[in-house]
């Protein structure tokens, strides 16, 4: 299967796709993820990516569609996967279904989290990750047992991301409007768009995703 998370930044995805991975037995795959681990390797990709992520604009198509494209060729994809984070431009949504129609794959469902944008801010600013296994909290949202320490797998090394402030949180809230928005459109006249209330709490939010995913796989 095929699930696609679309949403504004600090909506959920990868907070919701962790979960559905978990429930499903799908692989995640977050291209926000995968160019921060290019930046982070220094690859001539992660160079060309750096200075844009910082600034809160969409990286190239180009640069955006050959990384998914290499990760989604890897064999544990086979099982299924949930888009977290692409496609976000009409250009990667066609690229997107030209390589799953040459695996004879299609999209099950693409899901919308609805917010608003005026708790985003606080979504994103709140933010921090667990270095080590890379599980999603939140400083009044998500908080980890004990402080400082990771729920997962004890790890200690808790990260901020560098583009999570509040003059980056509004370019990326422009772009999204822009340039990511038109695919809610887009993926209804195709008939496979979904739409879930993200203002709701993670775990109504999670019951809710699950209900739409157990039927549309
Ligand atoms: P990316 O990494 O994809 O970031 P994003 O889209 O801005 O999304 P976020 O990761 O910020 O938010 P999220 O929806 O995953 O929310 P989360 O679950 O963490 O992209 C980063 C950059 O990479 C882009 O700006 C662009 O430059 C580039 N890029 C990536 N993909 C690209 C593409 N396809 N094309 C071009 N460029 C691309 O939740 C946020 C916080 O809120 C967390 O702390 C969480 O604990 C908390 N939280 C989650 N749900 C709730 C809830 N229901 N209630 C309260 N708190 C909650
Ligand atoms: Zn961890």
């Amino acid at each position: 299967p095929v699930l696609i998370l679309l949403g504004p930044p600090g909506a959920g995805k990868g907070t919701q796709a962790r979960m559905l991975e978990e429930t499903f037995g799908l692989v995640q795959l977050s291209t926000g993820d995968l160019l921060r681990a290019a930046v982070a390797a220094g690859t001539e990709a992660g160079k060309a990516a750096k200075a844009v992520m910082e600034a809160g604009e969409l990286v190239s198509d180009e640069i955006v569609i050959a990384i998914l494209r290499d990760r989604l060729t890897d064999a544990d994809c086979a099982k299924g996967v949930i888009l977290d984070g692409f496609p976000r431009t009409t250009i990667q949504a066609e690229a997107l279904d030209a390589l799953l129609a040459e695996g004879g794959q299609k999209i099950n469902a693409a899901v919308s989290l609805e917010v608003d944008d005026a708790a985003m801010v606080n979504r994103i600013s709140g933010r921090y990750t667990c270095g080590t296994c890379g599980e999603g909290y939140h400083d009044e949202f998500k908080q980890p047992l004990q402080t400082g320490v990771c729920d997962k797998c004890g790890g200690t090394d808790m990260k901020r991301r560098a583009d999570d402030n509040a003059e980056t949180v509004g370019s990326r809230l422009v772009a999204y409007h822009e340039q990511t928005a038109p695919l809610i459109a887009y993926y209804k006249g195709k008939g496979s768009l979904k739409t879930v209330n993200a203002m709701l709490g993670i775990d109504e939010i999670s019951g809710n995703l699950n209900a739409i995913v157990e039927e549309a796989i």
